[in-house]
């Protein structure tokens, strides 16, 4: 935060602050008939609804002020033309060309990446078609109808959770699984379910080195052995990764790896051939519609204004809340049950690129950085946290993720659905005054004392603040879209604070510790005199535990 520009930017926002700090929500609504007309954006079938945050158009003018002073257009047009923005790892990001679709040269270190982007596609999609028309067969001659996807973070997340968002769309004869903990439960779980036969592992790993995936991979290949036979695991396994030597060694035939590029983050892979069960499940139309939903939102964001950019501006009312308000969490709440996996998605996304605390120069940011990002889908929401939402001391910033319409459900329930959604939302920014729950409690025929007792539990303190992403209907396309905005959202907010979204230091300790504390949790006669005794004693208790 060096620059004068940004930190005048920065005073101007906080001073706004101290001016607008009383004003409410229901206020602004009050005093502007134009509030909903001005404070939300149309792209196609998609609007997001800004109106009910706590900002009024001198706001917006000073964040836009933040973003330009953070020269947020030339970083992102640097994004889009491959400059280094990973710098500690020395990379471009440019998932942005895995959904490019019209093959417009984009540059990796100067090199056009489009045709080997298109080949792998290409080559990934006919794989897939193959697997899911059955004219690829399993060592016995089988047709698959299983696929277990072994990976985890991004090479897990993105899949299960689109697999699932998208299930309407998956072909009935196929059963997509994911395994990731190495908590052998998950791996031995989804084999009790599937026959291996017919089931066609893939193994997904930008690195092909990470624990846990490597310990399920063998342990399946395992599994296939003692069940088919070594010579079944050459048919019965494919893999996803940059690391091509590694894929092979681990013995996956040459016509079943698929490679992506060290310049795609794990947490923005799912465009990459790592969407492979994904695409086996859907289909190649559907893969792809997926990808032009994400391709609709990388053309938005370089040519709408920054005033109507729906990722610049879910950026800047986040930061405005985050920096100037002190709020420390957001929460996704999806009226939409199949996009039950996409808050946890979207914790690696926005955690894992915005979980700093140093600048891109290194040195410690005196401004708070990425917010706790959590969620659940509604309704089951409102029946669990949603008390804290309207009545706790904490606020928490909402975004609301709605379908008008349902695939495949009841249309009379989603009315109901939609009714929550609404009703909440406008619950958290109204509230309820102490006057109007008194006057509640009387006309229910309540006595003075007991109202007095009663009402001030009742009453909800309002302007609380949510956005609202109203889409047609949960489709691959808007899928692809409301990745990529939130893939947007995290790199503009970056910007601003001028961090490093793209690597992920803060995960290695715990890993290194991990491989330092794995043989003295195997073998019970190992010295653990050099660990802290937290550490020793909550080991000598397992040791316990498990006896001799
Ligand atoms: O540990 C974090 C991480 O590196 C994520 O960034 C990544 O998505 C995940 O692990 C899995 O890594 P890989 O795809 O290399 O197995």
């Amino acid at each position: 935060m060096d620059s004068p520009d940004l930190s005048e930017a920065l005073y101007a926002l906080e001073a706004h602050h101290g001016d607008i700090g009383d004003m409410t929500i229901a206020d602004l609504f009050a005093h502007d008939p134009r509030r909903f007309a001005d404070f939300h954006v149309v792209l196609d079938d998609l609007l997001f609804d800004f109106s009910k945050h706590r900002i009024e158009r001198t706001t917006l003018k000073l964040l836009l002020d933040l973003a330009g002073a953070a020269r947020l257009e030339a970083r992102r047009d640097a994004l889009f033309a491959g400059a280094i923005v990973n710098k500690t790892e020395r990379r471009p990001a440019l998932h942005m060309a895995l959904r490019n679709m019209s093959g417009t040269p984009m540059f990796a270190d100067g090199i056009d990446v489009m045709p080997q982007v298109l080949a792998e596609r290409r080559k990934m999609l006919a794989f897939a078609e193959a697997v899911r028309g059955g004219a690829l067969k399993s060592a016995s001659g089988e047709c698959f109808t299983h696929i277990v996807n072994i990976g985890i973070g991004g090479s897990d997340l993105g899949p299960a959770m689109a697999a699932r968002a998208l299930s309407p769309f998956v072909s009935s004869h196929l059963d997509l699984n994911f395994v990731a903990n190495v908590d052998g439960a998950d791996l031995a779980d989804t084999l009790q379910r599937i026959d291996l036969a017919r089931t066609l592992f893939v193994v997904s790993s930008k690195t092909f080195t990470t624990l846990e995936t490597m310990t399920n991979a063998r342990a399946a290949r395992q599994a296939v052995i003692d069940a088919l036979g070594e010579t079944a695991v050459s048919a019965q396994f494919c893999a996803v990764s940059t690391a091509a030597q590694e894929v092979a060694s681990f013995g996956i035939r040459d016509d079943r790896r698929f490679l992506f590029w060290d310049w795609v983050g794990g947490r923005y892979s799912l465009w990459s051939s790592i969407g492979l069960s994904l695409a086996i499940g859907i289909g190649t139309q559907n893969f792809e519609d997926f990808l032009r939903g994400g391709e609709d939102i990388d053309k938005h964001f370089l040519a709408a204004p920054l005033a109507a950019n729906i990722p610049v501006l879910m950026a800047l009312i986040e930061i405005w809340y985050r920096d100037f308000w002190d709020y420390a969490a957001q929460a996704v709440i999806p009226y939409d049950q199949r996009l039950a996996r996409f808050p946890a998605y979207l914790q690696q996304l926005e955690m894992e690129s915005n979980g700093k605390s140093v600048d891109l120069a290194g040195a410690p940011l005196d401004i708070e950085t990425g917010p706790i990002i959590f969620g659940e889908p509604g309704t089951n929401a409102q029946h669990a946290f949603f008390q804290l939402f309207h009545q706790g001391t904490a606020i928490v910033p909402v975004d609301f993720l709605l379908a008008a319409t349902s695939i495949a459900g009841d249309p009379k329930q989603h009315h109901l659905l939609v009714a929550n959604c609404l009703a909440q939302s406008e619950a958290l920014m109204r509230g309820r005054s102490l006057a109007e729950v008194e006057a509640k409690l009387t006309a229910q025929g309540l006595a003075g004392d007991a109202i007095a007792a009663l009402a001030p539990h009742k009453v909800f303190s309002g302007n609380r603040p949510s956005s609202t992403l109203l889409y047609k209907s949960l489709t691959p396309r808007t899928l692809g879209r409301l990745i990529a905005l939130y893939e947007h959202k995290v790199f503009v907010q970056s910007v601003i604070w001028n961090i490093d979204p793209f690597d992920q230091w803060g995960v290695e300790l715990g890993k290194e510790l991990a491989l330092r504390l794995a043989p003295l949790v195997a073998d019970p006669q190992a010295s653990t005199a050099m660990l802290d005794s937290s550490t020793a004693g909550l080991i000598a208790h397992l040791r316990g535990l498990r006896g001799p």
